[in-house]
């Protein structure tokens, strides 16, 4: 299998293109692999029970507790779509379905990289960036929570904040590959025609373009993997709750206790001002 896709330049001098296209079915392959594994796992291994919920602890907690605001959630549905539209228009022409793609693929890109800019600004000055970083206690936390899954004694694990740490590792994963396609495609929109400014492909010389489409492919493969898993656990009938919260906004207050450290993450009721 090779990993690069190498061409010759008008001197005849071996130059870098980009991926080889192996490396999307080496993906795809890794998505199916991650998400039928982790099926197995939990159908057949983890000996989990639900514990309880605490009847008095649902007292004092709103009926809806705040989780995504609309912005929010306008924020991630297009994202989501500009992310489909670019992997369908990137990868149908590669596994032979061609159809003139260029022009969606840009146009969903700019989209992408506007909501993501929107983004960027909205949780660093509204949201607050603490609820995503990763501490060593959520380490010894997680695990505690694997051993005590497969039966093993450990200390019980403090519940989650408002993100569980595999969705916040889920988090930095997609911002890195996502940063970089984003980067590298708007420097790509330099060799094509568009009008947003004029086409210029003498900017960067021939390597430095195959090392762009190297990073460019490279992060699109690794989107194929990250977003196969996300959809997988989107759908998973134990995770719905999360993702109905991203339709409506909240969650019902039985999920917050049975799954929520109030310290970390303090209820608010929906509708409240200061909905994040
Ligand atoms: C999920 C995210 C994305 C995926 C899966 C993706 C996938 C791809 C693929 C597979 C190609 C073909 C590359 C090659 O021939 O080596 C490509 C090219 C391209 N992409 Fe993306 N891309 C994504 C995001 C973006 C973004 C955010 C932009 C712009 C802001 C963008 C702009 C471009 C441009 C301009 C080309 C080059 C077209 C050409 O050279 O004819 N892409 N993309």
């Amino acid at each position: 299998m090779n990993f690069l896709t190498w061409g010759t330049d008008p001197w005849g001098q071996e130059v870098l293109i980009r991926i080889s296209w192996d490396l999307l079915y080496v993906a795809s392959v890794l998505g199916i692999l991650f998400v039928g594994a982790h099926a197995v796992w939990l159908a057949f291994f983890v000996q989990e029970e639900a514990e309880a919920v605490d009847e008095a602890a649902l007292a004092g907690v709103p009926e809806k507790v705040a989780r995504h605001s609309l912005a929010s959630r306008v924020f991630h549905w297009v994202m989501a779509a500009a992310m489909l539209a670019l992997l369908l228009t990137g990868f149908l022409p590669v596994i032979g379905i061609q159809f003139p793609w260029v022009t969606i693929h840009w146009v969903a890109g700019v989209v992408l990289t506007l909501s993501v800019i929107y983004h960027t600004i909205h949780a660093t000055f509204w949201l607050g960036l603490s609820a995503m970083l990763v501490g060593p206690k959520d380490i010894s936390d997680a695990v505690s929570r694997f051993k005590r899954s497969i039966g093993q004694d450990a200390p019980a694990p403090r519940k989650h904040g408002k993100y569980p740490l595999e969705n916040r590792l889920y988090h930095h994963a997609i911002t890195l590959t996502g940063g970089l396609v984003i980067v590298t495609g708007i420097l790509m929109m330099f060799r094509i025609d568009t009008p947003l400014w004029a086409r210029d492909p003498y900017i960067f010389t021939d390597p430095t373009w195959g090392m762009i489409y190297v990073v460019h492919g490279l992060s699109a493969v690794s989107l194929v993997t990250l977003v196969i898993a996300h959809i997988y656990f989107g759908i998973r009938p134990e995770k719905r709750w999360i993702t109905w919260s991203m339709v409506w906004g909240w969650i019902d207050r039985r999920h917050y206790v049975e799954h929520h450290d109030p310290e970390q993450w303090a209820a608010r009721s929906e509708g409240s001002s200061g909905q994040r």
